[in-house]
């Protein structure tokens, strides 16, 4: 069974792609709607949230956890996967994130290469990048971009009222609202020129990625999170067997969606999103 958890309901723009690529296996999403949103959370408490939901998920019988948060990958990953992980009471799990992918898909190189190579060393473009203020401000994809691609210019937008408002069922007049204005600001820092790419670094935005593909100008183009998180996947299963032999053995297509939020509210408003997938249980409906 593979694990996937999100502050609320953006990962399910994740597991939507995951389920269309893996039909057979089990996948369990842990949405901390109780705890959303995350992005203006202080560092530390993200990590604490972030790893009770990791443990959760391996208490579920997880062997893999897939944060689908850019938020908490940013903030606890590397923590997580280097500090707690080979200290805990979880011998042979692991757990990813979806930042690595999508910088491999905006800067067309391996996420293990981290030096320039050409021709991407030679790459001058332009890449916008939205997510929450906690991702932003953690530099995290600029960081990374730029080691690989250091004549490309990262112009990076903070969006801190839009994922909480997509948590809530926000009408899309002021979703549109809010993302025109981001857009808009992002636009003043470039001094106007398109953006060649856009990376919606918040699986919430990827639920409302239409919205964004309005206000941006037509020669942006818009990098799809969840296809680089699920072709990542494929490529990081055949890689390890030992994690891919044991989610197969044990797989049957289920997928259980668990949330420590309010569940008629959560079921509610993640409702324009489900589109035919089960309804959000309790998380001690599974402990
Ligand atoms: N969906 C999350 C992300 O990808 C977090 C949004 C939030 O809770 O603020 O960043």
């Amino acid at each position: 069974m593979i694990g996937l958890f999100d502050s609320g309901h953006g990962g399910l723009s994740i597991y939507a792609e995951l389920r269309q690529s893996f039909p057979d296996l089990d996948f369990i999403y842990l949405g901390d709607h109780g705890n959303a949103p995350y992005g203006d959370r202080p560092s530390a408490e993200i990590l604490q949230l972030t790893q009770r939901g990791v443990e959760q998920l391996f208490r579920q019988g997880c062997r893999l956890v897939i944060l689908a948060c850019n938020t908490a990958t940013a903030v606890a990953l590397r923590e997580l996967q280097t500090n707690w992980l080979p200290h805990s009471q979880w011998p042979g799990r692991n757990v990813l994130g979806i930042i690595a992918p999508t910088v491999e898909v905006a800067t067309q190189t391996p996420f293990a290469v981290t030096t320039p190579q050409y021709p991407q060393k030679n790459n001058r473009d332009v890449i916008a990048v939205f997510g929450t203020s906690r991702t932003i401000a953690s530099q995290v994809f600029d960081i990374e971009i730029r080691k690989r691609c250091p004549k490309v210019q990262v112009v990076s937008q903070a969006c801190p009222e839009l994922a909480g408002a997509i948590e809530a069922g926000a009408e899309r007049k002021e979703l549109a609202r809010l993302i025109g204005g981001y857009i808009s600001s992002l636009l003043d820092k470039t001094g106007g020129v398109a953006p060649d790419k856009a990376i919606l670094g918040c699986t919430h935005y990827a639920l409302v990625t239409d919205i964004f593909r309005v206000f941006l100008p037509s020669r942006t183009r818009v990098l799809h999170q969840p296809i680089a998180v699920a072709s990542s996947l494929e490529n990081y299963l055949e890689r390890h067997q030992e994690y891919f032999g044991a989610v197969r053995a044990e797989a049957s297509g289920l997928t259980r969606l668990i949330t420590t939020g309010d569940l008629s509210q959560v079921n509610r408003s993640a409702q324009h999103f489900l589109n035919g997938f089960p309804a959000f249980e309790p998380v001690s409906s599974l402990v």
